[in-house]
């Protein structure tokens, strides 16, 4: 090695043989940059390459994967009050139609449904809120419904917050920032230096936090027409349930139950009460309600079914991390999404077809059968 070293520079011994030690470690360093240089480049070009595969797959693949679920729900006391065969509700929730430059899209999503869907025998076609994002969303509303098979016994929808009021999702985390930090600055009044010194040093850690269970923030931009909502739906045959309830009874079939709905939690004027005052002690109810935060509301005993949507199964959906957020205050994060007990009364919480943000990673949308049944 030495030799070719001093070949290389010639026929000078004199500068060559004292300088051939430091040329040699000069050019193994500089072999060891390069070296780093490429491998550390190869990793940035794979994470890039990573990041933009997941966020391709994120924005054109899992939006459109729709999936058709199925569950059973078992209510054994409710023997005499369902048909031997059961009840069978297809829920559709959280469209988020906007029209315009997303028609297409949302059609053939609208495609992808009618497939899941063809054939299908059932009795009740729910939706639980956020038919639309915009009013322009309207149109693929009127062609989602017409691409179902007919229901049996009836249309029953709830609105949605997107229903009312447009948002302005990007001034979210900065509004957000704001509310934390003011919060933390009043705590702070009162704490000595050394746990200010604690406070600032988890300060990131601790909003990650409460992004990841508070609702995001979105100032209200505008809002949409929910009258004309309201009368397309009427006009197409679905019956809007705001704070009331239906009695589905066809005593021949041995069908005895009350459908009620409730208008959204955080845009509409809510009233529970409302919903089942006319409504007998003792008597079954399913109940629509877009947010699932109605599971905090002291009258939940009362209502056997809840069905819901809003939490879009968390929409992006972090390995070992969880949902990015929730969207609700009440709701534990492991039932972000699917079904669970809370005291006597069942709760299903749809992932939705929809998106507002056209993005979804491991929380495919889903449309959803669910079979009631008194059989054990
Ligand atoms: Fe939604």
């Amino acid at each position: 090695m030495l030799t070719a070293i001093m070949k290389s520079t010639g026929n000078d011994q004199a500068t060559a043989l004292p300088a051939g030690p430091d040329r040699l470690m000069e050019k193994l360093s500089a072999a060891r940059e390069s070296s780093l240089t490429r491998w550390s480049g190869g990793v940035l070009f794979a994470g890039a390459a990573l990041a933009a595969g997941m966020l391709g797959y994120a924005r054109l693949v899992e939006p459109m994967r729709i999936e058709l679920e199925q569950i059973t729900i078992k209510l054994p006391h409710l023997v005499g009050r369902l048909p031997a065969g059961g009840v069978r509700i297809l829920q559709l929730t959280d469209s988020h139609f906007h029209g315009g430059p997303r028609t297409q899209r949302e059609r053939r999503k609208i495609e992808r449904i009618a497939g899941l869907t063809s054939g299908l025998q059932y009795d009740l076609l729910v939706h639980t809120g956020d038919f639309i994002h915009f009013d322009d969303g309207l149109e693929n509303v009127l062609r989602l419904l017409d691409a179902v098979p007919a229901p049996r016994l009836g249309a029953f929808g709830v609105f949605g917050n997107h229903d009312y009021t447009h948002y302005a999702m990007r001034e979210a985390l900065p509004r957000m920032w704001r509310t934390f930090r003011a919060e933390e600055r009043r705590r702070s009044a009162v704490r000595g230096p050394v746990m200010r010194l604690a406070v600032a040093g988890t300060r990131w850690l601790r909003y990650v936090r409460y992004v990841r269970n508070t609702p995001l923030d979105g100032r209200r931009t505008g809002s949409n027409n929910t009258g004309a909502l309201a009368a397309a739906l009427s006009e197409w045959g679905m019956t809007v349930l705001h704070n009331r309830a239906l009695h589905l009874h066809q005593p021949k079939e041995g069908l005895d139950l009350y459908l009620a709905g409730i208008d959204d939690m955080l845009e509409g004027r809510p009233h529970l009460g409302d919903s089942l005052c006319t409504i007998p002690d003792g008597a079954p109810i399913v109940l629509l309600s877009h947010n699932p935060d109605i599971i905090a509301s002291p009258q939940l005993p009362c209502v056997d079914v809840v069905l819901s949507g809003h939490t879009h199964g968390g929409q992006i959906v972090v390995p070992l991390w969880g949902p990015a957020h929730t969207q609700v205050e009440h709701l534990p994060r492991k039932h972000v999404a699917g079904y669970f007990r809370q005291g006597r009364t069942h709760v299903y919480i749809s992932r939705g077809l929809g998106e507002g943000i056209p993005l979804r990673f491991r929380a495919c949308p889903q449309i959803t059968l669910i079979h009631l049944t008194c059989l054990v």
